[in-house]
């Protein structure tokens, strides 16, 4: 996230704080199945909407997809009469499988990346071995986002912001007073996000972490995921700038980037890959659709032995 970057989103959220018709409406649905929050922004003044970072079901054992979670989604926006205009994915995820294409069929809007995305799909095309017909240039993606970038939702002023370590690709949407930051920090109770994929670095998400604390205090922030923590027995997805600045148990004020690094990269050794990493980053790396089926008519997911 470069330095003008971060003042013209710093001022857009400014003055999005001292104007009520500039805070957008944001409902949000969680998936229990990968601790995922998924959610729908909108402009109250003109219902344009954004979903962000929706979820398609998946089950491992028998391979077989569901869209009960989208469907609220589908719900909620024909209930309120909204207008999908965007459907943004923070990153490639490796722990949920994207429903992105399937909303875009029932609600439209156009499927949004962090343009580095190109970096993600060389990687695990490359592991994945996924040849020639899979194109490594975001082309799957309706539209890739540069740190940055301004963007209107309705009346809404945003901006993309580039927050990589988690993955090389990670965005933070900055929409009104709220930021929609996928997978950097969690709630103040719970941390950060681990930074050991292939192409994540402990030492770039503290640098974009912290560069997201210099964002207003009162910034709503929305999170990807929440895991609950020790003596807390709701699952929450909402903070604020000033919160996790006070009380980030990974990150708060006064924390050392080595310390932090040290501490990362110790705890993401004693972690276990997510259940759903292999159908999701061979399905997330295309835009949320699986992988052009065989001869025989059906799609596959691959499970490459002993490179995990
Ligand atoms: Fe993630």
């Amino acid at each position: 996230m470069s330095e003008s970057a971060l003042a013209a989103a710093t001022a857009r959220i400014e003055a999005a704080l001292t104007t009520p018709q500039a805070r957008p409406c944001v409902r949000s649905f969680f998936d229990p199945a990968t601790f995922t929050a998924s959610h729908v922004v909108h402009d109250p003044e003109t219902g344009e909407a954004a979903v962000i970072d929706s979820v398609m079901d998946y089950d491992p054992v028998s391979g077989r997809t569901d869209y009960r979670s989208a469907q609220q989604i589908v719900d909620y926006v024909q209930r309120e009469k909204l207008t999908v205009v965007w459907q943004l994915e923070t990153h490639a995820h490796a722990d949920h499988l994207s429903a992105a294409p399937w909303l875009r069929d029932q609600l439209g809007g156009r499927i949004g990346i962090g343009a580095d995305i190109v970096r993600v799909q060389h990687t695990f095309g490359s592991i994945f071995n996924a040849g020639t017909g899979f194109a490594r240039d975001g082309s799957q993606f309706d539209h890739l986002f540069t740190d940055g970038e301004c963007f209107k939702l309705g009346a809404l002023d945003c901006i993309a912001l580039h927050v990589p370590g988690h993955t090389p690709a990670d965005m933070a949407f900055v929409i009104g007073d709220a930021a929609f930051i996928g997978d950097t920090l969690f709630m103040p109770d719970y941390g950060t996000a681990r930074a050991d994929f292939p192409g994540g670095d402990a030492r770039m998400l503290f640098r974009s972490i912290r560069r997201l604390l210099s964002l207003p205090g009162q910034t709503r922030l929305f999170l990807c995921h929440d895991y609950k923590a020790p003596g807390r027995d709701t699952f929450a997805w909402e903070t604020t700038v000033a919160a996790e600045k006070a009380g980030n148990i990974h990150v708060h004020d006064g924390v050392e980037e080595d310390s932090f690094v040290t501490m990362r990269t110790t705890r993401d050794a004693g972690l276990s890959l997510p259940t759903l990493i292999m159908p999701s980053v061979q399905v997330n790396m295309r835009a949320g659709h699986l992988p052009e089926p065989e001869s025989n008519g059906v799609s596959y997911i691959k499970i490459p032995v002993n490179r995990f």
